[in-house]
């Protein structure tokens, strides 16, 4: 499939098809228009449309392009900033109800894929949380402690992760947790809301989202989609300048796929406790990749950095792998190398509900740290709840306009790290003469008081933008991997040529000479 995230092909690009939705050709008038093709977007526009909402989403690139079609897919209430963490910015019943929220997206999950008959690989597995770095034991005893105040009495610790070549010492279990393949269950949601008389337009670019009666999206053809309620299911918002992005910053993450004979290593959901960590499961595949039938892939991930901050992919993957050989010996090779972008946000839950401000009917999904396919689907379970008018109890722990006072040593880090970005402005060009700049790749070069982004394409043709980030003008930076221009203030990110890949980006880079972003 192609992917509009980036360069690298992830696995399961590999192994879907994406199915081929039509253009935007005209204006429509609906109850709810969501904007973002993902997880959060599509189990919105599915829960409405079984509702019997009028819903069209649509997407600018095509159904699962963004960051689901990029993630490792390990479904699961065992939270990646720990309950004992939660509970000290959210209180015990917080961390009940982040329990309890994580929990029911895996059920539900499991009972769409059932309902719909979506083939996409669900399986029950146990997690395994094991320690790494000099993380010590009582790093489990305090999580395991939390993780049953918040109701999940079923953790347990046990004296190390079930695989027979490695001894990863003492372990906390979370059982019956899940894994899927992302894209073939994103098929199946799409199926299901045309079914029940959604439309899906892809290619379709929301340049505008005014809140209204009715609310209006404009996209870059120039159409406009009227609608009662808008979601922005955009993985990062787009309709919002400032407020959510002081409070989540944006990671870049590395994954690789490794051929391992099948059955060597038993199925299940593995993290270690550093930061950054590393997460690890397992897929199978079918005879396009695996034509004997004999192997699994072993899919590693970690290694994350700040977006735009770094541009070292290679000896990432390289790290990467050979933390992998180390302790799996049965790897045969590497077949996958992959990266994407996860929110992190400051106080650890995801940025679900009404966008904070004045907005009466546009709601957002973001935040949703490395457990984004619980998160997007707690965004449809909860968004819909709110848009039909019914009682959710997860609306205040999700709510974007909350306040994060105890999260402010977070808060203050990360908006200090954005503010020391600014400095790049002063930077002298990072090539002396094009002739320096590979094809394939770019670079950001000073002209009098301008920054200019210059990619040089695989033919040698030279493509010139402002590096201005058309959000808050930060400089962009090259992304050697996914051939992207990345922001390293806020995380949003530019193909080579310019067009919008992240928010909160909208807008393209300008072209060359005009360095005042035009305005939204
Ligand atoms: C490498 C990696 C590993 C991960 N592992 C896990 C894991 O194991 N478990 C887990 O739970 N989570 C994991 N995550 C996180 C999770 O995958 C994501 O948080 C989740 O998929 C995000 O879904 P989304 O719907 O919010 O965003 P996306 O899937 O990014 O969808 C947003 C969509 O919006 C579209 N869009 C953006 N702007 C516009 C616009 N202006 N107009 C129209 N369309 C627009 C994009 O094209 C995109 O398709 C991982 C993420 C990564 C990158
Ligand atoms: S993402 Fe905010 S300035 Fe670029």
């Amino acid at each position: 499939m192609r992917s509009d995230s980036g360069h690298t092909t992830s696995i399961w690009m590999d192994t879907a098809d994406v199915p081929s939705l039509p253009r935007l050709t005209g204006d429509v008038r609906v109850n709810v228009c969501v904007v973002g093709a993902g997880i959060a977007g599509l189990s919105t526009a599915y829960l409405l449309a079984r509702a019997g909402r009028a819903v069209v989403v649509i997407d600018d690139g095509p159904v699962g392009g963004g960051e689901t079609g990029r993630t490792t897919a390990h479904i699961t209430a065992a939270l990646d900033d720990r309950y004992y963490e939660i509970e000290k910015l959210h209180g015990d019943d917080g961390a009940r109800l982040a329990a309890e929220s994580h929990s029911a997206a895996i059920s539900r999950i499991e009972s769409i894929a059932s309902l719909e008959d979506i083939d996409c690989d669900f399986e029950r597995v146990d997690g395994y949380l094991f320690l790494g770095g000099r993380d010590g034991r009582d790093e489990l005893e305090k999580e395991l402690e939390a993780t049953h105040r918040a109701g999940l009495h079923e953790t347990k610790i046990v004296d190390k992760a079930p695989l027979s070549f490695w001894d990863t010492g003492p372990a906390l279990r979370f059982p019956r947790q899940a894994q899927f393949h992302p894209l073939k269950y994103l098929n199946g949601l799409t199926r299901a809301i045309l079914r029940d008389g959604g439309q899906i337009f892809t290619g379709a670019h929301a340049d505008k989202i005014e809140d209204g009666e009715p609310c209006r999206v404009t996209t870059s053809d120039g159409f406009v989609i009227a609608a009662d309620h808008v979601v922005v299911a955009t993985n990062t918002p787009v309709n919002d300048w400032v407020i959510l992005h002081t409070k989540q910053a944006a990671y870049r993450t590395f994954v690789i796929g490794a051929r391992v004979p099948r059955g060597s290593v038993p199925r299940g959901l593995y993290w270690d406790t550093p930061d950054p960590y590393h997460y690890i499961r397992l897929q199978e595949v079918d005879s396009k990749i695996d034509p004997a039938g004999l192997d699994d892939i072993l899919i590693v991930g970690g290694e994350d950095h700040k977006t735009g901050q770094e541009d070292d992919a290679d000896e990432r993957f390289k790290c990467l792998e050979d933390w992998t050989r180390e302790r799996f010996p049965m790897v045969k090779s590497v077949d996958f190398r992959w990266s994407g972008q996860v929110m992190e946000p400051i106080d650890y839950m995801g940025f679900i509900g009404k966008n904070p401000g004045v907005d009466e009917h546009i709601y957002i999904a973001t935040g949703d740290s490395g457990n984004g396919i619980t998160h997007g689907t707690i965004a449809g379970m909860l968004l819909s709840d709110l848009i039909l008018g019914k009682p959710n109890p997860w609306t205040k722990l999700y709510d974007p306009s909350r306040k994060s006072l105890r999260a402010a040593g977070e808060f203050l880090k990360e908006n200090l790290n954005v503010a020391a970005q600014y400095a790049d402005w002063a930077k002298q060009s990072e090539v002396g003469s094009y002739d320096e700049i590979q094809p394939g790749t770019g670079a950001v070069v000073r002209r009098g008081a301008s920054k200019v982004a210059v990619f040089k394409d695989d033919s040698g043709t030279i493509h010139e933008r402002s590096a201005v980030c058309t959000h808050l003008y930060c400089i962009v930076n090259w992304n050697t991997a996914e051939r992207t221009w990345d922001c390293p203030c806020h995380g949003s990110r530019f193909d080579p040529y310019g067009n919008v890949v992240n928010g909160p980006a909208i807008n393209p880079l300008e072209p060359v000479g005009s360095e005042t972003p035009s305005s939204r």
